[in-house]
């Protein structure tokens, strides 16, 4: 049977201003920890907020998603979307990272919606689904 493939999309807000070296050391441990346990995905980072999407094995995504729930560096972890996937859309990343400046932001309003306290995944049909939208808006303002 081919195991369910799983993407889970939160938000989050860093605890403290970010620094280019903090974020460094969230990346070293994502590209050290996530390939072995098959996961990948991207972090976007905002002004102190954080969307992250994970994909990979259902109990490899839940696991570390659990893990980063608990590190102190953020808060208010809030799961988005949760769904079983046919394929990834982050294949190529085990864990691409991107700084959104408020250009970006305004230029992809519907990023916003990812950190309104209602979040509503209907206008992302356009895109396919949330991941594909993020997807692009990553792709944009590589
Ligand atoms: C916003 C955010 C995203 C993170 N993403 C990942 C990740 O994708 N993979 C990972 O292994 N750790 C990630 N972490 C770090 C974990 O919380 C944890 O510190 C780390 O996995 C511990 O790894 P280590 O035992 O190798 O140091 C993230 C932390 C934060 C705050």
């Amino acid at each position: 049977m081919t195991p369910l493939l799983w993407q889970l999309i939160y938000t989050s807000h860093a605890t403290d201003a970010f620094s280019e070296t903090e974020l460094g050391a969230i990346l070293a441990a994502s590209h050290a920890n996530n390939p072995p346990q098959g996961l990948t995905g991207i972090l976007l980072y905002s002004d102190g907020r954080f969307i992250q999407v994970l994909e990979g094995a259902r109990d490899a995504v839940e696991a570390l998603y659990e893990r980063i729930k608990a590190d102190p560096r953020h808060e208010a972890v809030r799961r988005v979307i949760t769904r079983e996937v046919a394929q990834r859309d982050f294949a190529d990343w085990s864990m691409g990272y991107r700084a959104l400046t408020a250009t970006d932001l305004v230029s992809h309003p519907q990023l916003l919606d990812f950190f309104a306290e209602q979040f509503s995944a209907d206008g992302f049909g356009q895109a396919g689904s949330p991941a594909r939208f993020l997807l692009m808006a990553f792709r944009d303002v590589a």
